[in-house]
């Protein structure tokens, strides 16, 4: 298992390409089950997580050609192609590495009639139900199964009638699922509390592409007019936000100057918003965003929400610039129950971080100090690469497949501004 090694203190100063969306792609990717024509998606991000999504899409006889692109190039495009849907099975051996199966269920049960998909099972930042995510099926007509560790929905005969569902909670996957589903219902479902990510509106950009008619989009209430088929298209992944702000307090720690390129500043409002009030500048323009932390760094209180709140997303990454600013900043987590176990590898670092429930409060500045770290989850580790940029000495980061999950070629990004980072293998 490779690990990654950062000798702390470089000001990163330079160009960080920002790639596609993770979590955009991995909803765009079903998509192609609601066509027999191909979907060309450009701009994929070439991470675990996608590589894995699009070996899962074989499993239903998708099929997907990957155009010719240099080694050297950061992104890909991929059509996929779903003439005939061979299986509407998503195994537990596939879906248990990768919560964002369950993301195939509302497109197969659209497209077939059926879906057999394995629950997800546990998941390191809380216990992650995907009640939801049924529910608003069964809004739309759906019969739902649970049995033996699966799913088993299945549609009337002719077609799933579509309905209306009102979130209790908003969840970016359950209205993914009930989206993917409703434009392929024979009458029109509304959507209330819906989630309005940008990912999701990529997603309603994508499905209106394909022939979908979506009226709402951007916001929490979505109407979607059910079509009986829709047709292939080009799209372009939409670029990473939570790349681009994790480059973001990068750089900030380090007191540099960074151009995300391709960042798009209109999907980051509120990360932007707690970085000017760390004291960070941003600027930005029609292809991205400018980065400079040339002051003081100063606390600041943060609450994580549903867009267009602060995205759960970026929190342990603001905390661990939040170690170097000066006073007590105050961190809640409103999203998920688990999500601070960053915090004791940022206190063997240095950093003076009390949590209390889903309250964290940070105490700064603190000197950081390298050290031997591992973390449980995708955001947290990359918490303490950039814990470990700012930090005196070397600091080795383990567990590296939490990073390659969601970051492409992240230590050759961090190269090209002037970090020390080396991955290397494990003894
Ligand atoms: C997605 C993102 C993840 C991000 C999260 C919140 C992907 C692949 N992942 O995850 O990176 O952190 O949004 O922005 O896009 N909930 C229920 N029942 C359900 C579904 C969710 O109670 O059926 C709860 C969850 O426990 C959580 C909240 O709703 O407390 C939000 O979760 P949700 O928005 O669904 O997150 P994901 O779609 O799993």
């Amino acid at each position: 298992m490779d690990k990654l090694i950062i000798r702390g203190g470089n000001r990163l100063s330079g160009t960080i390409p920002i790639s596609g969306a993770k979590n955009a792609a991995l909803t765009l990717i079903p998509c192609a089950l609601l066509t027999e024509e191909a979907l060309t998606l450009r701009n994929l991000p070439r991470l675990a997580d996608i590589d894995g999504f699009q070996h899962l899409m074989t499993q239903f006889g998708v099929s997907h050609t990957i155009p010719g692109k240099r080694p050297e190039e950061f992104g890909r495009n991929v059509t996929l192609e779903a003439m005939r849907i061979t299986s509407s099975v998503a195994p537990y051996d596939l879906v248990r590495k990768m919560r964002a199966s369950i993301l195939v269920l509302g497109p197969l049960l659209a497209r077939t009639g059926e879906a057999t998909v394995s629950l997800p099972g546990g998941c390191a930042i809380g216990n992650r139900p995907i009640d939801l995510h049924l529910k608003v099926l069964e809004a739309f007509g759906a019969h739902i199964e649970l049995a033996q560790g699966y799913v088993k929905a299945s549609a009337p005969d002719g077609g799933l009638p579509g309905g209306e569902f009102d979130f209790p909670v908003v969840s970016v996957g359950a209205t993914e699922n009930a989206l993917m589903a409703a434009v392929l219902c024979k009458g029109t479902s509304r959507l209330v509390n819906a989630a309005r990510e940008p990912e999701i509106v990529d997603l309603c950009n994508l499905l209106t592409a394909m022939g979908a008619e979506i009226e709402g989009v951007g916001t929490s209430e979505l109407t979607i007019h059910g079509v009986s088929k829709l047709h292939g298209a080009t799209y372009r992944v939409m670029p990473d936000r939570i790349e681009a702000g994790s480059y973001a307090c990068a750089a900030a720690i380090t007191g540099g100057e960074v151009r995300l390129e391709g960042a798009e500043a209109g999907d980051m409002g509120s990360t932007l918003h707690a970085l000017r009030n760390i004291g960070v500048e941003i600027e930005s323009d029609k292809h991205g965003i400018n980065v400079a932390a040339n002051g003081p760094l100063k606390a600041h209180n943060l609450t994580t929400a549903p867009f267009p709140g602060l995205a759960t997303d970026m929190q342990a990454q603001l905390m661990s610039l939040l170690t170097r600013a000066e006073g007590t900043s105050v961190l809640k987590e409103t999203i998920f129950e688990n999500r601070f176990m960053h915090v004791p590898e940022l206190a063997r670092m240095g950093a003076d971080i009390e949590t209390e429930g889903r309250t964290a409060i940070v105490r700064g500045p603190t000197r950081l100090t390298g050290a031997e770290v591992m973390a449980t989850d995708l955001r947290a580790s990359m918490s303490l690469v950039i814990a470990g940029l700012a930090a005196e000495g070397a600091t080795t980061v383990r567990r590296l497949y939490h990073l390659d999950r969601g970051y492409e070629r992240l230590e050759e990004k961090l190269q090209l501004v002037g970090a020390d980072v080396e991955r290397v293998g494990d003894d």
